[in-house]
């Protein structure tokens, strides 16, 4: 596999060989120098054409940490605000000869088109709402060191189903490794038609009729956010009374099992979609997915450039 574009990119051998090697990166301590010299000649590109907090600065950490060095690109200081096209962009920079390029675009499938005109490996960073393919394999990291399995865990995803290329990418990585998710939020924005991401794996997913059904003796919680960028301002009927019916509160975590957890891909609308103390309160692991995530983009890379 020369790119990864999609979790249909993944077997569940591939995740499982994904998350043991990850584990091989926490605590994110020093990198041994064998490893360091082994990728110390390789160079990463970020395109981010979109907003990012965790997924670029991760990328960029976890390519440094193996010793590669990193160029970023800001989008709107790039000829590509003169007008130049995605096709002459990538392969402007394929003559560079770069050796990972890292994009995220707001269309889906822009990694996957630059993929086609790349002899670097291509890493789709989130593409519109496609997938988000690397937040998924941070998030089932995340589940994997907690529960100790994926196989037979009950996991409640809540929010914006229709907007997030995190929820179709957990679905299908989810249900490839066994679990089983419930869909919960209102129904404007539900996505019709995310059952198929989970076709043909162990495990299941389901569009729960209340928000109570979704969350009910779930293993864990996944929040995701309400995307204003995405609404063209319309929203039900504001973001206040979006966190009276459907935000997760303790009382609506309490519905979970005891010893579930919670998590967010992040950003967070605090008091909009959670809670700021179910946020920052004993069952959140939204911080340790965000360190999850150098680990499986180091992961990730070296893999890559293994191939
Ligand atoms: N989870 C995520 O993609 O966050 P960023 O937008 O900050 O990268």
């Amino acid at each position: 596999m020369k790119d990864f574009l999609d979790t249909a990119d993944l077997s569940p051998n591939l995740v499982t060989e994904l998350l043991d090697s990850a584990e091989r990166f926490l605590p994110l301590t020093t990198v041994p120098e064998a490893t360091r010299t082994r990728w110390q000649g390789k160079h990463l590109v970020t395109l981010f054409s979109e907003a990012s907090t965790r997924t670029r600065t991760s990328f960029e950490l976890a390519a440094k940490r193996l010793g590669l060095k990193v160029v970023n690109i800001v989008v709107g200081m790039s000829s590509l605000a003169k007008g130049e096209t995605l096709r002459d962009t990538i392969l402007t920079l394929d003559a560079m000869q770069p050796d990972v390029v890292v994009v995220r675009h707001a269309v889906a499938g822009v990694p996957h088109f630059m993929a086609r005109f790349s002899r670097a490996h291509v890493i789709n960073a989130g593409d519109g709402e496609h997938e988000h393919p690397t937040q998924a394999l941070l998030d089932a990291f995340t589940l994997r060191r907690h529960f100790g399995r994926l196989a037979g865990l009950q996991i409640a995803i809540l929010g914006d189903i229709r907007h997030s290329r995190v929820a179709r990418s957990n679905v299908r990585l989810l249900a490839m490794m066994g679990a089983h998710v419930r869909l919960g939020g209102p129904r404007t924005l539900r996505a019709p038609g995310i059952e198929q991401f989970a076709a043909g794996w162990p495990g299941t997913v389901c569009v729960a009729d209340t928000l109570r059904a979704a969350i009910a003796d779930a293993d864990a919680v996944m929040v995701l956010r309400i995307q204003q960028e995405r609404l063209d301002g319309a929203f039900f009927p504001s973001l206040g009374e979006y966190f009276t019916h459907f935000g997760l509160t303790r009382e609506r975590l309490a519905w979970a099992k005891p010893e579930a957890i919670v998590l967010h891909p992040g950003p967070i609308n605090r008091e909009v979609e959670i809670a700021s103390d179910v946020a920052d309160g004993v069952q959140s692991v939204i911080q340790t997915q965000v360190t999850h995530g150098v680990a499986v983009r180091m992961a990730l890379l070296e893999w890559l450039l293994s191939q």
